[in-house]
C-alpha cells in the first residue's frame, strides 16, 4: 500500500494584490508520498472546495519542468529544497511525516501578487519584447547546415536556451535581480550568427526594460544560479555586462541615433 504523510502546511493567502496577506494553517493528512508537490496542492484544494471555501490560487501548466509556471517558495527556497528541480517535479517523498512546510509566492516588486501564490510575471515578457527575438526569417530546417556555427557556440547557446523563464532567480536574489534570466535570453541569441545584426539593440533594449520593470542590480550573491532549476550559469551575466558595455559605446560613438544600432559592429 502506498505510504502517506501527515503534514502541517503554512500557506500564504492573499485575496488580491492590495489585500493584506497572511499564513493559513492547513493540516494536510494522508498525502501520498508518490504525489508531486502540485498534486499535493490539488488534493488540498479539492478538500477546501468540498468544505465550501476558497481554494488556493497557484500557477501551473506543463507539470513537466518545461513551462516555468510553477512559481512557489517552499520552506524559504524558490522551487523547494531539491536542486535543479521545478516545483512540479518535486515529490512529497522528499518530505517526512509530521513536517511543517511553508509555502509562499515569489516575492519581488516586479512580480506583484495576483492572488495567494500566483504572481504577475508580465515584467519578464516586457524584457523579451524589448529584444529577445530575431526579427528576420532565419530559414527552414534544411537551411540550418548552410550556416557554419561552431560546436562550442551551438552548445553554449543551447545552455542559455534552457532558461524556462520561471523567475526563481529573481525570487532567490536578495536584490530581486533579473540578470540571470535577461542574460540567458539575450545570450542565447547573441551567441549565434543569426543574432549578430541586432545584438546591440537587443542587449540595450532588454537591460533597459529590466531596469524599468523595477528589478534590482546584481551584486554577486550567486543565489540565482543556486535556485535555477535549469542550472543557468552566472557566466551569462558576465557576458551580458560585456555585451552591454560594447553596445553603449556603439550607441554613443558609431550609431548615435538613440536606437542602439543594428550592424553588429
Ligand atoms: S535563469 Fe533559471 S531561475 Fe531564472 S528564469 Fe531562467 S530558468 Fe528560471
Ligand atoms: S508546471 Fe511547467 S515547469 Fe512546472
Amino acid at each position: 500500500m502506498a505510504r502517506t504523510l501527515n503534514l502541517h502546511l503554512k500557506v500564504w493567502r492573499q485575496a488580491s494584490a492590495n489585500a493584506k496577506g497572511y499564513f493559513q494553517d492547513i493540516e494536510a493528512k494522508d498525502i501520498p508520498e508518490s504525489a508531486s508537490f502540485l498534486e499535493m496542492m490539488d488534493i488540498i484544494n479539492q478538500r477546501i472546495i468540498t468544505a465550501g471555501a476558497d481554494p488556493i490560487a497557484f500557477d501551473h501548466d506543463c507539470r513537466e519542468g518545461i513551462c516555468g509556471m510553477c512559481s512557489m517558495v517552499i520552506n524559504g527556497r524558490a522551487h523547494g529544497p531539491e536542486v535543479s528541480t521545478t516545483t512540479c517535479q518535486l515529490h512529497m517523498r522528499k518530505f517526512h511525516d509530521g513536517d511543517t512546510i511553508w509555502v509562499e509566492p515569489f516575492r519581488a516588486v516586479a512580480f506583484p501578487v495576483i492572488k495567494d501564490l500566483a504572481v504577475d510575471r508580465t515584467s519578464f515578457e516586457k524584457i523579451q519584447i524589448a529584444g529577445g527575438f530575431i526579427s528576420v526569417r532565419t530559414g527552414s530546417v534544411q537551411d540550418a547546415n548552410a550556416l557554419p556555427i561552431s560546436k562550442e557556440a551551438a552548445d553554449s547557446s543551447m545552455d542559455a536556451a534552457e532558461c524556462i523563464g520561471c523567475g526563481a532567480c529573481v525570487a532567490a536574489c536578495p536584490n530581486a535581480s533579473a540578470m540571470l534570466f535577461t542574460s540567458a535570453k539575450a545570450g542565447q541569441l547573441n551567441m549565434l550568427p543569426q543574432g549578430q545584426p541586432e545584438k546591440h539593440r537587443r542587449v540595450l533594449g532588454m537591460v533597459r526594460a529590466m531596469d524599468a520593470a523595477g528589478f534590482g542590480n546584481c551584486s554577486n550573491h550567486y543565489e540565482c544560479e543556486g535556485a535555477c532549476p535549469k542550472d543557468i550559469s552566472v557566466r551569462w551575466i558576465a557576458k551580458m555586462n560585456r555585451d552591454y558595455a560594447l553596445a553603449t559605446v556603439h550607441e554613443a560613438v558609431i550609431a548615435p541615433t538613440g536606437k542602439g544600432g543594428g550592424d553588429g559592429g
